[in-house]
């Protein structure tokens, strides 16, 4: 196993942009799951699949694959790529009910799995540092007051139901978004992106990882 570096948060935290900046520091490739589950999203959504109750969602069968690619990683549902479809409003309002859904998690928790037996990893969601690699000593969690997440979102020119996302993803029985104890807890409405990465590349160097380059 490589080592991965698991990256947690809220809806519209800035995330992306601080695990994708640190993977490059770093010379891993850089994950983000979400956009696993916005694709399954779209998937569904694209066949007019109901979803409203997690419970009661008629799932049909679907195939993920996913690649590393120049350093990310493509994901592929049913053989096509969703990633132009990832922000759209409706993928925003559904996403969270489609995460409830444990056969969906299973599935793509598994994908997860598998790229940490192919490359280093920066791997960013809601529960790569409590449930997908929990063993792994790295971990952060990112998080910023609300109003400035929505207002990041409306700047991004998208309509996103940050703080309902929260409640769905932090209340929902199945991997719940949680604050592993052990991670580095990060508030980007503090801190720029830089001085996230410095914080978190001097944390990793602490623990005894050093940047590859
Ligand atoms: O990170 P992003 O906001 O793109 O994630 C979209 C949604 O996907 C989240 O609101 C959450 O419902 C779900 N998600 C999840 N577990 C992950 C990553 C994302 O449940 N590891």
């Amino acid at each position: 196993m490589h080592p991965v570096i698991a990256i947690d948060g809220t809806a519209a935290s800035g995330k992306s942009t601080f695990a994708r900046e640190l993977a490059q520091r770093l010379g891993y490739a850089y994950v983000n799951t979400g956009a696993m589950y916005r694709g399954v999203t779209w998937y569904l959504l694209d066949r007019s699949v109901e979803l409203v109750d997690p419970e009661k969602v008629e799932l049909p069968s679907f195939e993920v694959a996913t690649r590393l690619e120049r350093g990310e990683m493509v994901f592929l549902i049913g053989g096509v790529n969703p990633a132009s479809h990832a922000r759209d409003g409706r993928v925003n309002n559904a996403v969270s009910v489609v995460a409830q859904i444990g056969a969906v998690r299973r599935r793509l928790v598994a994908e997860q799995q598998r790229l940490g037996g192919l490359s280093p990893l920066v791997m960013e969601g809601r529960d790569i540092g409590t449930v997908v690699f929990s063993q792994t000593p790295y971990k952060f969690f990112i998080d910023a007051d609300p109003d400035i997440r929505a207002a990041r979102r409306s700047r991004q020119g998208e309509t996103d139901v940050v703080r309902r996302r929260d409640v769905i993803d932090s209340s929902r029985k199945n991997s719940p978004l949680l604050q592993a104890p052990d991670a580095l807890a990060l508030d980007s409405g503090r801190y720029s992106v830089n001085e996230m990465v410095a914080t978190a590349l001097a944390h990793l160097k602490e623990k005894g990882l050093e940047a590859a380059r």
